[in-house]
């Protein structure tokens, strides 16, 4: 099996990141991170992809003077010279153009905060617990032009709880997302996933349900 190349793309602590090595490591993981790639000198995750022994790159946004596409053929460059197959996007807070979204369509995914397409942009707990939902989440979704959007590959809910504050609920939500993540990135490596147009199948098995009720 020839496991796929993928670049994980940060800006900050990489939790998720540190999910999607780990699940790597396993030899019949069908993807290697073979590059991590910070649009930050200072992300507190290079660091940790370097004590795993992982190539990783700094393209600064702001070296680029405000010029987005400048920006993203700079990263486009590195993901090539690294000969990339698919891309993980992981807490990595810069809104893309159509240059970078075309150049990877169907082979460019994201991990959301929030249960999509509720919620999308910043401040995703904060939202969740002011509007009252019950179940909130996360969700892994192929990369399209509109921020936060695109076909979705899976979701993970949580309860929201009486005495929720926006950081109880983040590390509840995260704790899913460190779940869903390596699962959605399996899912894509694999092969298993179709994509026609808004919806991604191939993802379960025909008798997999299962359902959170809350309260
Ligand atoms: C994660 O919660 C991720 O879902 C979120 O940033 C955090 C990064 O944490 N992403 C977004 O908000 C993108 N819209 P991490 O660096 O520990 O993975």
């Amino acid at each position: 099996m020839s496991r796929k190349r993928t670049a994980i793309l940060i800006s900050g602590r990489g939790s998720n990141m540190g999910a999607l090595i780990s699940a790597s490591m396993a030899p019949s993981y069908p993807a290697e991170i073979a590059l991590v790639l910070s649009n930050r000198p200072d992300a507190k995750g290079l660091e940790r992809a370097e004590e795993f022994g992982i190539a990783t790159a700094v393209v600064d946004h702001k070296e680029f003077s405000g010029d987005r596409e400048a920006f993203e053929r700079q990263v486009d460059a590195v993901l090539k010279d690294h000969r990339i197959e698919l891309v993980a996007l992981a807490g990595f807070m810069r809104i893309l153009t159509p240059y970078l979204v075309n150049a990877w369509t169907n082979r460019m995914i994201n991990i959301h905060p929030a249960l999509l397409p509720s919620f999308k942009g910043l401040a995703t707990h904060e939202r969740a617990i002011e509007e009252g939902v019950k179940l909130h989440g996360a969700t892994v979704h192929y990369v399209s032009a509109e921020m936060d959007d695109g076909p979705i590959i899976i979701q993970g809910a949580v309860p929201v709880l009486d005495n929720d504050t926006p950081d109880t609920l983040a590390s509840r939500v995260l704790q899913v997302e460190h779940q869903i993540y390596p699962k959605a990135l399996e899912l894509v490596a694999s092969g298993k996933t179709r994509v026609s147009g808004t919806r991604v199948t191939g993802g379960a098995g025909q008798h997999d349900t299962a359902s959170l009720v809350w309260p």
